[in-house]
């Protein structure tokens, strides 16, 4: 059987080849994938209030935030539909190497390190960092230096991993290992920590820090910030998509210059009151 079906496999091949080596050599554009399809699949991490999280709308869970919302004027724009992949923060790149996602939008930072295996739009939010403590605790740990002994917590693949391990306990990089940093794929998973005390510190965004501290009364938020050296929220494509960045980037544009954004994120901040 495999000797009959090889030569046929080579025909066929030969056959594609030829089919892909006319004049018009280079690969499509992941934008007219998309327009063909008639629809932009969104790779995120749910677990990240207000850029996106799970709540109940009607009896269903669905997926909100302000990222949703810039995903969905995305679509508009395209006139595409919108379809949402949840997956752990840590698996997004791979999901669009893979082509099972067209976009990430999951207050991903463009890093030096992520723009060799990806490309990003214009950054569309600025952010800084904090640190989210019980609130039994709030009077011990008051400053960076307070958390060198502690357990800190991070999620696994996301720029506060190095935060953890440079700023607070003062390692060279974030690939030397620390038996104080513990990395969690879900967000949710690491605040389930820090209030079981298993941890004693969770390394977040200030947004989603205040978003957790406002659903749990037992923590508290600590008095200091680390600024956000690698620039904001940008999106991330896969390389060699020059037309879905530009269109991409087109929305964005618009989105920042009518405010829009700050609008998404106020009416994200609202819908968690509802949570
Ligand atoms: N801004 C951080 C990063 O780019 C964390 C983002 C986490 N996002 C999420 N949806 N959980 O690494």
């Amino acid at each position: 059987m495999k000797r009959i079906a090889r030569p046929l496999a080579a025909i066929v091949a030969i056959g594609l080849a030829a089919a892909c080596s006319g004049p018009e050599k280079k690969a499509a554009d992941g934008l007219d994938a998309v327009k063909a399809a008639g629809k932009i699949v969104l790779g995120t991490s749910a677990d990240f209030p207000p850029y996106e999280f799970h709540m109940e709308e009607g009896g269903q869970d669905t997926i909100v935030g302000f990222d949703i919302e810039v995903a969905k004027e995305i679509a508009n724009d395209l006139g595409v539909t919108l379809e949402i992949k949840d997956m752990n923060f840590d698996g997004l790149l791979a999901a669009l190497d893979s082509g099972s996602i067209d976009i990430v939008v999951a207050g991903m930072n463009p890093t030096e390190e992520r723009k060799k295996a990806v490309d990003f739009t214009d950054v569309y939010y600025m952010a800084e960092q904090t640190v989210i403590v019980r609130a039994a605790d709030a009077a011990t740990y008051v400053s960076v230096e307070s958390l060198k002994d502690a357990m800190i917590g991070a999620q696994k693949g996301a720029t506060q991993v190095g935060i953890a391990k440079k700023k607070i306990k003062g390692l060279a990089d974030e690939a030397q290992p620390s038996d104080q940093v513990k990395e969690l794929p879900k967000l949710g998973d690491l605040v389930l920590a820090l209030k079981n005390g298993n941890i004693d510190a969770v390394v977040v965004e200030s947004a989603v820090a205040a978003a957790y501290v406002r659903a749990n009364p037992d923590l508290a938020l600590a008095p200091f910030t680390f600024p956000d050296e690698d620039g904001g929220s940008a999106i991330a494509v896969k390389k060699g998509n020059p037309a879905l960045l530009s269109a991409l980037n087109a929305t964005l544009g618009r989105l920042s210059a009518s405010g829009a954004v700050e609008e998404y994120v106020a009416g994200a901040n609202a819908l968690m009151d509802r949570l």
